[in-house]
């Protein structure tokens, strides 16, 4: 078989870099996977069996019960636990709060490992998250690690969360921004830090359409 495709995107919360990696896809027709709704799928596992998000004992017992599936659709992916689409129970601000805690757990990191390498095996495919270029997809073709000024971030996810509607003022998301992005880049396994050989992105004063334009013209230029 012909060796498959690898794109790693990775990068702190509000980067874009989900947004970039979902078009690239698109662009490309490779698979999109989106490896923080791993994280926070064993983060409403935890919250609906009434396990610390901390408690690293206490959450890996439990792993032989944990069945992640993922699938893709209309709307591209889909999270299944034990059977139950979840795709969009995990995307409340108490999962987020629980998928950063259990995604700072060793044993949880280890645990997700084999189902994201996996994915990648037989598929091309365009993955983010935070630790893909350094952790899961060593061997990806391309690395891009997006970085953007925290303020610049925080105002996109203001923005983002202002037309779903919610009741938040932009020092909030400022604030819940810097400390998500210390919790990420500063924990001992995995921190959100870019690979040797990612190229930084710094997409701060470009619109969608130009990143997605730089993006390809990157991974072009590496897959030559
Ligand atoms: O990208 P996201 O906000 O959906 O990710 C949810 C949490 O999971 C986030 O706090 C960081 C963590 N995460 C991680 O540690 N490693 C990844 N590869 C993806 C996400």
């Amino acid at each position: 078989m012909s060796q498959t495709v690898k794109i790693a995107i990775d990068g702190p919360a509000g980067s874009g870099k989900s947004t970039l990696a979902r078009a690239l896809a698109a662009r490309l027709g490779y698979l999109y996977v989106d490896t923080g709704a791993i994280y926070r799928t064993v983060g409403l596992f935890a919250k609906r069996n009434g396990i610390s998000p901390d408690d690293e004992n206490a959450l890996s017992q439990r792993f032989p019960d944990i069945d992640i599936k993922l699938g893709w659709g209309e709307k591209g992916q889909i999270v299944y636990l034990g059977g139950e689409d979840v795709s969009e129970s995990i995307r409340t601000p108490e999962a987020s709060m629980y998928a950063s805690a259990v995604s700072a757990l060793p044993a949880v990191r280890n645990f997700l490992l084999s189902l994201q390498r996996k994915t990648a095996e037989n598929n091309n495919v365009i993955m983010d998250g935070r630790d893909i270029g350094t952790v899961i997809l060593p061997d990806a073709q391309v690395k891009i690690f997006m970085h953007a000024d925290p303020a610049v971030r925080a105002h996109r996810r203001y923005l983002e969360l202002c037309e779903k509607g919610k009741n938040v003022t932009y020092e909030e998301v400022f604030s819940d921004m810097q400390t998500r992005d210390t919790n990420d880049s500063t924990r001992a396994v995995a921190p959100c830090v870019p690979a040797d050989d990612a190229i930084i992105f710094d997409n701060g004063e470009l619109g969608i359409d130009a990143t997605v334009e730089k993006a390809l013209q990157i991974i072009k230029e590496k897959l030559i």
